[in-house]
């Protein structure tokens, strides 16, 4: 094996051009699905646009990072144990790229423009780049652990309301009907009341993305997945923002059930979902 050095500006340049170069190849798809399968659930979709950018980023990653591992949604066995046992092989990898190469499969089928690419790069366990790309509004969201998160260049930070009842937050519905939505319709029921709105626009990591650069206060979600998080967390850290798990322990990336928000708010959005018994744990 040839050693190699690559300063961390040489992943995160490899992830930006996956995101970018992808993202615009998804948006030009836009309109054009042929073949829309289902996974987990019937409201569990994928498209050969999922499959495609899957594999054209893992191609771009492996011709620079050849002994790199990567972990895809669409290379993971549908369901959250088969997620939770990919992971779990996963992570003793020194590098792995964790990869979501369409957030909002739904929105993207039904031509509802709020979909994007997440790209992050974990060393020993860890994130250090968080990229993520939102082909309908050219936005490009960068992180870099230590070195701040920006968006087109210019310098992220989360929000300043210090309540719910003056915040903006986020969620979504899950597709797994089962478990994760019934748990979160709860939470829903107990803290729209208490916030200024709610808005769930369909794609996690673009609502993570919203949380870091300040657009909405405060952003949970039950039952979601590595790939659907690990660059919006660096993003929301990197801008001053906290994410923890439902009870409010420090994330992980095993975290499926999320609380992010600007840090002000966090208490009483994690007080909140646990005295409506909405964290899924
Ligand atoms: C989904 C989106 C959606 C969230 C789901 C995710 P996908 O990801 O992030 O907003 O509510 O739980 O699975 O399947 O479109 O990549
Ligand atoms: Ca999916
Ligand atoms: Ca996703
Ligand atoms: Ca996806």
């Amino acid at each position: 094996k040839v050693p190699y050095v690559v300063t961390s500006k040489g992943y995160t340049a490899v992830a930006i051009n996956a995101a970018a170069k992808v993202g615009e190849w998804i948006k030009s798809r836009l309109g054009t699905v042929k073949e829309l399968d289902i996974k987990f659930t019937p409201q569990d979709l994928v498209t050969e646009v999922d499959k495609g950018a899957e594999q054209m980023i893992r191609k771009l990653i492996l011709t620079h990072f050849p002994d790199h591992a990567i972990l895809g949604e669409e290379g993971v066995e549908p369901g959250p144990e088969a997620s939770a046992q990919a992971l779990k092989e996963s992570l003793n990898e020194e590098y792995l790229w964790i990869v979501d190469p369409l957030d909002g499969t739904t929105n993207y089928v039904h031509g509802y423009p709020f979909y994007a690419v997440s790209i992050a790069l974990a060393h020993k366990g860890e994130v250090i780049v968080g990229v993520i790309y939102d082909p309908t509004k050219d936005e490009l969201f960068v992180a870099e652990k230590g070195k701040g998160a920006y968006v087109h260049g210019k310098t992220t930070s989360v929000s300043t309301e210090d309540t719910l009842a003056t915040s903006l937050l986020a969620t979504g519905f899950p597709a797994d009907q089962n478990f994760a939505l019934p748990i979160n319709m709860v939470g829903l029921q107990h803290i729209a009341p208490k916030v200024r709105n709610i808005r769930s626009n369909g794609s996690a990591a673009l609502h993570m993305a919203y949380v870091a650069t300040g657009r909405i206060s405060g952003f949970w979600e039950i039952g979601l997945n590595s790939w659907d998080l690990a660059a919006g967390v660096l993003l929301v850290k990197e801008s001053g923002g906290t994410v923890t798990d439902t009870l409010g322990r420090p994330y992980d990336l095993s975290v499926r059930h999320v609380v992010a928000s600007n840090g002000h708010i966090h208490d009483e959005l994690v007080g909140s979902l646990k005295e409506a018994g909405a964290t899924g744990l």
